[in-house]
């Protein structure tokens, strides 16, 4: 799938509805940008500390004074572990000790940063810089990659590949390859179970460019309940929040080429549906929060579905889309019988038109 034009994509969304009986779970993903509906969180059992269990001293989480997430150990550990003290933190009793790798690092311990050389100054070399992930047990079936700064060469002008710089993730799920900027975005990648091959992942440059990368990687347990469901690239659980595509800028950035991935948002307790919106753009005049082969200075509607054998190419979505299940307009009473799953051009709303409305799909 090839992407033609500027499109940039940011949803806000909003649990919404009574309580009710849980829905059939629908499951989709699609083209570019997907979403999913979730079943209930995995029951689990309770637990519960007894209030007289004497608390071991274990390694916790502290924040180092230079943004990082660390673990709060013994000080003598955190040399022995080859890592950085970054003051102190549990009271004094231990040192927060960031990790941190670079080109050629193995990571070793949960909540290691791979960065590029000159961290936290910026990079300009060229080549494939890549780590290797390493399992701290065979009992972790995922990986959470958190994107704290990111920034490579955007893709190039006319067809939106990433063929400067990429971000490459190999051995573990299929992920798309990305390049731009996509400080504060997300991707979880299986990791299959046991000791299986090795998640590698590779940021691979030409070219010069003031790059900067902090990608923070989190090891999680298959039984945790942090733990994403199968085939989501990412995983929203809250009850409002927003989704945007890698690379979302409004006014430079654009869509990448060759994406397709899930999205998933966990249906919370209690509420039923959800309801999307796209997010304000304050920059232009023109909203261009949500863009799907629709990008122009001059206004472009709504367009739905998939087009068809009979239909003009120009009517429906056939080569780019953002897909949620079945999604219809929030407002209209009583609701229109028939829904949509693909949404595409330049307005965003389930119905095909000039007028951004709020969706719902319950
Ligand atoms: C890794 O750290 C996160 C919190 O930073 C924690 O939730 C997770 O359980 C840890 N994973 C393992 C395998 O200890
Ligand atoms: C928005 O419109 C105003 C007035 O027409 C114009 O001066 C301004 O440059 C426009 N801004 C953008 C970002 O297009």
């Amino acid at each position: 799938m090839k992407l033609k034009l500027i499109v940039f994509c940011c949803l806000f969304i909003l649990a919404s509805g009574k309580v009710q009986k849980q829905a059939a779970t629908n499951s989709w993903r699609d083209l570019i940008f997907g979403g999913k509906w979730l079943s209930p969180p995995r029951l689990r059992e309770s637990k519960f500390l007894p209030i007289f269990a004497l608390v071991p001293i274990g390694p916790g989480s502290c924040s180092a004074p230079s943004g990082e997430q660390g673990n709060c150990i013994p000080s003598k550990d955190c040399v022995l572990r080859n890592g950085i003290p970054a003051g102190p933190c549990g009271g004094g009793y231990g040192v927060c000790c960031i990790f941190l790798q670079t080109c050629g690092g193995v990571l070793r311990e949960n909540s290691t940063y791979f960065v590029n050389p000159n961290h936290p100054d910026v990079y300009d070399g060229t080549g494939s810089c890549q780590v290797t992930i390493q399992k701290l047990h065979p009992d972790i079936c995922q990986l959470r990659l958190d994107l704290d700064m990111f920034s490579i060469a955007p893709p190039e002008a006319a067809n939106h590949l990433c063929n400067q710089d990429q971000l490459l993730i190999s051995g573990g799920s299929p992920t798309p390859t990305i390049c731009g900027s996509s400080t504060g975005d997300h991707m979880y990648i299986d990791a299959g179970l046991g000791q299986s091959n090795p998640i590698v992942l590779s940021v691979i440059t030409s070219g010069t460019f003031p790059r900067l990368w902090r990608i923070r990687v989190t090891q999680i347990h298959c039984g945790s309940i942090s733990r994403a469901d199968q085939g989501c690239l990412q995983y929203y659980t809250a009850i409002s929040g927003r989704v945007r595509s890698f690379n979302y800028n409004t006014m430079g950035g654009r869509q990448l080429s060759n994406q397709d991935y899930s999205i998933c948002i966990r249906n919370e307790r209690n509420f039923c549906g959800i309801q999307y919106n796209a997010c304000p753009d304050l920059e232009n005049n023109r909203s261009r929060a949500f863009t799907l082969s629709g990008n122009s200075n001059n206004p472009v509607p709504t367009m739905v579905g998939g087009g068809g054998a009979t239909l003009p190419t120009t009517s429906g979505c056939v080569s780019d889309w953002l897909l949620i299940g079945c999604i219809r307009s929030a407002d209209r009473i009583p609701p229109l019988p028939g829904c949509e799953d693909r949404v595409c051009g330049g307005t965003f709303s389930a119905e095909a038109g000039m007028l951004a409305r709020t969706v719902q799909c319950k």
